[in-house]
């Protein structure tokens, strides 16, 4: 760490407090607290994210830092502040969003990512990339996750922060979420260093269904054993915790989520009618090419049968062309 780098973190450290004050003391962010209460934040989550709110100011945040010590030239860096050209001044980055802090892996506040009360566009804000914040290197939560994610042997993987948080409210302590990336390789060496088994908890709707896709087949190329939690349509975690409760999440959400072949043969399946003959015969080859690629003789012959049984086709046929396969692919 530079002494740049140093005070940038230093800054950030100083906002997230003043942030979290403005929410919880504050006349002014009790909209936002109400907003965070509706959706059912508990004040326990509030405190233990550090959650905060940017009020609806010009040069707040500005005049906060610089008052501190901090340069303009720093808080730019930083990504806190942005310089007007025209009138050759500056203005705060976050304004009237709530504020969750990001923290690197070791445990420094390196940036925010600021949420719009209700509708505004963009719905989320982030820091932009500096000195001390990469996106596609930074998995959310994971500081305070990794201890519960070696000593559990497994971590939970979630798109959105709010899951995050949600999840942890139910019990979850070895969730961590990207920061809206796409799973990048080097997250993936950082999760493989502490655990090689993973739940892929992402939302229910079809980017991310195909982004669960993705995930599985990256995780399992780098020796990783997962699961893929799935929920109903259009459902995301924090969705659904906050509908059918924490319980029911633990139980069924995660306690069902499907392994990674019975996830593909459900994803395999999607835009398909398994009634129409067409249809129905790519699914079955496009599954025996996933069979193939089990290494277990039980699991199989599990899922093997599972197919005989639910299209009424013989098993040594079914076998027959699944052993096809494997020979020909390798
Ligand atoms: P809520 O609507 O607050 O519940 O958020 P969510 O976590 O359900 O968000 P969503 O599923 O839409 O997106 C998942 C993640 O993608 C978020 O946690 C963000 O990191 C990121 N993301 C979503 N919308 C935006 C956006 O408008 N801009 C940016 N930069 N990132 C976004
Ligand atoms: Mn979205
Ligand atoms: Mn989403
Ligand atoms: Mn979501
Ligand atoms: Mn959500």
């Amino acid at each position: 760490q530079s002494p740049i780098e140093s005070s940038m973190i230093e800054a950030h450290d100083l906002l997230k407090k003043f942030y979290h004050h403005l929410l919880v003391n504050t006349k002014e962010g009790q909209n936002a607290l109400e907003y965070l209460q509706a959706r059912g934040f508990t004040e326990d989550a509030i405190n233990k994210f550090q959650i905060g709110y940017a009020l609806d100011s010009w040069d707040l945040v500005y005049k906060f830092l610089v008052k501190r010590g901090f340069s303009e030239e720093l808080l730019e860096k930083s990504g806190l502040i942005i310089k007007s050209e025209k009138r050759d001044s500056y203005f705060d980055r976050f304004r009237n969003r709530i504020m969750f802090p990001i923290t690197d892996h070791q445990g420094n506040t390196v940036a925010f990512s600021g949420r719009a009360i209700g509708d505004d566009t963009p719905k989320y804000l982030n820091s932009p990339e500096t000195a001390i914040f990469n996106k596609s290197k930074i998995l959310y939560n994971f500081q305070t996750a990794r201890p519960s994610i070696r000593k559990k042997e497994q971590v939970i993987l979630f798109e959105g922060f709010a899951d995050c948080i949600s999840a942890s409210t139910a019990g979850v302590d070895n969730g961590v979420a990207t920061m809206g990336t796409a799973l990048t390789d080097y997250h993936i060496q950082v999760l493989r260093r502490n655990t090689d088994t993973a739940v892929i908890c992402f939302d229910s709707d079809s980017a991310g269904l195909d982004a669960a896709n993705r995930a599985a087949g990256l995780l399992s190329d780098t020796g990783f054993t997962i699961k893929v939690a799935l929920m109903p349509h259009n459902m995301d975690p924090d969705d659904y915790i906050k509908t059918h409760g924490a319980e029911k999440f633990l139980n069924e959400v995660i306690g069902g989520s499907l392994t990674y072949t019975a996830f593909k043969m459900r994803y395999l399946r999607r835009g398909k009618n398994v009634n129409n003959e067409g249809d129905r015969i790519q699914y079955i080859e496009a599954v025996l090419k996933e069979i193939s690629k089990l290494t277990n003789a039980v699991e199989r012959d599990h899922y093997l049968r599972q197919i005989a049984s639910e299209f009424s086709l013989s098993l040594d046929a079914l076998e027959k062309q699944q052993k096809q396969i494997y020979y020909a692919g390798n």
